[in-house]
């Protein structure tokens, strides 16, 4: 009985990169939801360690950011005995299905990607070949668990948009091959801004620190962070584009208390911004001192954190391998 229901269960993949500290926005765009879904789907959580290498990365600080985003998933409420958390390299497929997924991709589709595009303008002429062809490691990533759903914040979609046209267009040449996955971006919380530009993206690649909250942030420093954001003159906290910084922070906070924008906005009717900034600030201590704590305790054990990603491998690797091998042989290649 039990196994008649793993079977029917849909399929989820996601994974975020180990390329700097974790931001409050990845916490809410994706680590959160991820936590919700763990009952309900047969979920693969990966942690994309070849992507973060698409730009320079400090080898030891490599090491340490993959190993401290595994205990940040498990912090985070992942229960590693109904998911499946790994790290990409360990699964040679993924690099291997990539390689065939460019064979079937244009140039042109991957330099029309907005992320590619930005980081293009910051890097200029010594960026990587890895960037241009990022995205479509990333379609390899999920078409090789032949995702249903694939749980990201909007910033992912243009992605997951060349993700179903790459796999629609291999099923088309070479027969049905890859189940078509659907984003995934829930309501709220899903494009967390920057506290001090409120209309960019809250990001770990800024170069001002008080522009985003990182997961590890002590809860002094989220406080100082907060009560520095952005917000405006008028005064009332409405959720509005004419006031980007208050409507950010009012997002956040709807994200970690289950609050309506309407809701908020009835509570601090007449108020100004002062106690509505404070709430926000103990919100964000309130849900991340926990994940911290564990964090700490889980990055002394190391052993049982190795225990968890072998694991992990060994079974994304079953999976994985039979998708490949499928796509090598759909194409021509002969078999081992
Ligand atoms: P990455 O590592 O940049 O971000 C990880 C996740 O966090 C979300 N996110 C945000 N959500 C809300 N507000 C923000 N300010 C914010 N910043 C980041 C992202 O949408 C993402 O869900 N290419 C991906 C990683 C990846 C992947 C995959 C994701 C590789 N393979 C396969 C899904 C499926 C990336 O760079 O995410």
């Amino acid at each position: 009985m039990e196994n008649n229901t793993e079977q029917i269960k849909k399929v989820i993949f996601s994974g975020i990169q180990p390329s700097g500290d974790l931001t409050l926005g990845n916490y809410l765009g994706a680590l959160k939801n991820w936590v919700k879904l763990q009952d309900d789907y047969d979920t693969f959580y990966c942690i994309v360690d070849l992507h973060a290498i698409t730009v320079k990365q400090e080898p030891k600080n490599l090491r340490r950011r993959t190993l401290e985003l595994l205990a940040i998933y498990i912090a985070a409420g992942i229960d590693p005995e109904k998911n499946t958390m790994f790290i990409q390299s360990h699964v040679p497929a993924h690099s291997e299905a990539a390689w065939l997924l460019n064979c079937n991709t244009y140039v042109g589709e991957l330099s029309r990607m907005t992320q590619y595009k930005d980081k293009s303008s910051k890097y200029g002429n010594s960026i990587s070949a890895g960037l241009l062809n990022y995205p479509v490691l990333m379609v390899a990533d999920i078409l090789l668990y032949q995702a249903d759903l694939v749980p990201v914040g909007k910033d992912q979609k243009q992605h997951l948009e060349l993700t179903r046209d790459i796999a629609d267009r291999f099923n088309k040449a070479y027969s049905h091959t890859f189940k078509i996955p659907e984003p995934y971006i829930p309501e709220n919380g899903t494009k967390i801004m920057d506290l001090q530009e409120p209309n960019k993206k809250m990001s770990k690649s800024s170069d001002n620190p008080n522009s985003f909250i990182l997961m590890m942030d002590p809860p002094d420093i989220i406080r100082k962070k907060i009560a520095r954001a952005v917000t405006d003159s008028i005064g009332e906290v409405k959720y509005s584009d004419e006031q980007p910084g208050v409507k950010n922070l009012m997002t956040i906070l709807g994200a970690l208390t289950g609050a309506s924008m309407e809701q908020l906005e009835q509570k601090y009717l007449g108020q100004g911004y002062a106690q509505f900034k404070k709430d926000v600030a103990e919100a964000i201590v309130a849900e991340l001192e926990p994940i911290q704590n564990k964090v700490k305790d889980l990055l002394e054990n190391k052993t049982y954190l190795e225990e968890i990603y072998k694991k992990g491998a060994e079974k994304a690797n079953y999976v994985a391998i039979k998708t490949l091998r499928k796509m090598q042989k759909k194409i021509g290649l002969i078999q081992k």
